[in-house]
């Protein structure tokens, strides 16, 4: 048995900090950030909103789009590097949002390349016929964990959710195939040091602002045109799909450089990637069920498309994934 995209929904929170926001009050400029990384603005979420209520909407809506009803629901997983808290998971409070009682639900930690991972675990326990319809869920709220004071990444995050079910094909749409990788040795290129086990929050913890996301850019660009290129090209290899027959690529946004130089190497005209880095920055494991979601929205992703999802993340984490749609 193939699995399928049965339906996706997306939610962002209303406030807008546009670049200007920026520099009101740090040493960047509106030029700098859209030349460098292609971002005009991105989504905060309100204080009283959490990293579950941002996917429980975005929950809602996939539901709705598949058509298969709450009750369907038979496993939840949410792919996030910003849960609520430690414990209980974002899963397990998404599946009280939803009123899922008694549904397995379970938190995967794979950085900005969690959606790709959170629908290879999907449709793996589709296939085996395990479980019938897998909710995945990508949300995040990273603007609690970048430094505002830190230009080189607060002005990159934003936050957002999005979300799919995943169920058995029909035989017209189906999930090909997938390749995930991961290398732990570099894990310090983009890091949070003070929120688990590693650092106590010390006064000198806090001062010395471990308690937020560090991260050294320049390094993982490199990383990520590299390995999202030669992921993209391992996969459609194995499935013996040329490049030129990829009717959509829908990358992780993070920045529009590493998009176009991505596109390049893949030899896909821009006209076939779905970008939308510009409204909402990186909203690392929400980025690709964003952007999916909004493609579908405008009816640019059409059923019978091949449609490539890539992406690379904190871990380092990458990963594609091959969908008839
Ligand atoms: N405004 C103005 N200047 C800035 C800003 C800013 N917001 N941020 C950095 N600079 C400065 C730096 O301080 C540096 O100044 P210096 O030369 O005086 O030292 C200069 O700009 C160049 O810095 P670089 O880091 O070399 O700039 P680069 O062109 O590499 O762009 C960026 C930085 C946008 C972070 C880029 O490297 C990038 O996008 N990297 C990938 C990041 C990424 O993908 N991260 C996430 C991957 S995983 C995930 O999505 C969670």
């Amino acid at each position: 048995m193939k699995a399928c995209i049965r339906g996706v929904g997306y939610y962002v929170p209303e406030e807008v900090l546009t670049n200007q926001y920026f520099e009101s009050y740090l040493d960047t400029s509106d030029e700098w950030i859209t030349q460098r990384t292609g971002i005009k603005e991105r989504r905060r979420a309100s204080s009283w909103e959490n990293t579950s209520d941002l996917g429980a909407k975005a929950a809602e809506r996939a539901i709705k789009a598949a058509g298969v009803g709450r009750d369907g629901i038979d496993l939840i997983v949410c792919a996030t590097a910003t849960p609520d808290m430690p414990f209980p998971s974002a899963a397990c409070l998404i599946g009280a949002k939803l009123g899922l009682k008694g549904v397995p639900a379970f938190d995967l930690a794979a950085g900005c390349t969690g959606f790709v991972y959170g629908l290879a675990v999907a449709s793996s326990f589709v296939e085996s016929g395990r479980f019938r319809n897998v909710l995945v869920v990508g949300s995040e709220i990273l603007t609690r964990i970048v430094d505002p004071m830190d230009r080189s990444t607060c002005v990159l995050f934003g936050d957002g959710a999005g979300a799919a079910v995943v169920s058995p094909s029909n035989g017209a749409s189906e999930i090909l195939g997938f390749k995930l990788h991961a290398d732990g040795g570099y894990g310090e290129l983009l890091y949070l040091p003070a929120r688990g086990t590693a650092l106590e929050l010390t006064e000198e913890v806090l001062e010395k602002r471990l308690h937020y996301a560090k991260m050294r850019g320049n390094e993982l660009f490199k990383i990520a045109v590299r390995e999202m290129a030669n992921v993209s090209i391992e996969l459609l290899d194995e499935l013996g799909v040329g490049k030129e027959e990829v009717d959509w690529l829908v990358p992780h946004q993070a920045n529009i450089r590493i998009i176009s130089t991505l596109a390049k190497r893949l030899g896909l005209p821009m006209a076939k990637v779905v970008v939308n880095i510009q409204k909402y920055g990186n909203t690392s494991a929400a980025s690709i069920p964003i952007a999916l979601g909004e493609a579908l929205e405008q009816g640019r992703i059409k059923s019978g498309d091949l449609v490539l999802l890539v992406a690379f993340g904190a871990g380092l984490t990458w990963g594609a994934m091959l969908i008839r749609w």
